[in-house]
């Protein structure tokens, strides 16, 4: 395993960034299988990679969803289906993108800091979701269709990794 991560262009080039931590990522989790462990790491290395402001999971535990492993200011700890972001992935089953924190009813604001955010949903191969990546950013609308694409695929391989 990698000791620390290299990157060869500025972070400010977000496409060849996440290419180049894909087969760091790849390598960081291969031959590790502890959900904890492999969440912890994929926080780490999000964070580093692109700079955002708070990169992390929660696990859905019986009926809420319950703070896991994450890069960043303190957050809330549980957060119940439907409530917030996080709640209405979980939810309506789907990756949510939110432009303006402000503008999305219900957003549960864990840092005023945090301007736009991406809520991705982690399912096992029945197609359960098992836990969800929060990523917020400390700008206005700083995710678009490829970082949806880019970390959905990374969601898709993690699922892969852990629950085969
Ligand atoms: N903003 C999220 C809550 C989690 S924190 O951002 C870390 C939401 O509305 O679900």
């Amino acid at each position: 395993m990698a000791e620390t991560l290299h990157f060869s262009v500025p972070i400010e080039n977000r496409k060849e960034r996440y290419r180049e931590l894909f087969t760091q990522w790849k390598a960081l989790i291969a031959g590790e299988r502890d959900e904890i462990a492999c969440f912890a790491n994929t926080a780490a290395a999000l964070a580093e990679a692109l700079g955002f402001f708070w990169v992390g999971f929660y696990r859905v535990i019986e009926e809420e969803l319950v703070l896991g492993p994450f890069q960043g200011p303190i957050a809330c700890t549980r957060i119940r289906k439907g409530r917030g972001v996080c709640g209405a992935s979980w939810l309506r089953n789907e990756t949510i993108l939110v432009s303006n924190v402000d503008e999305f009813p219900g957003h549960i604001a864990c840092s005023s800091a945090s301007k736009s955010e991406i809520v991705i949903p982690i399912r096992d191969k029945q197609g359960h979701i098992l836990a969800i990546l929060d990523i917020d950013s400390d700008k206005l609308d700083d995710f678009n269709i490829e970082d949806q694409e880019q970390l959905e695929q990374l969601c898709v391989e993690l699922q892969n990794h852990l629950y085969d």
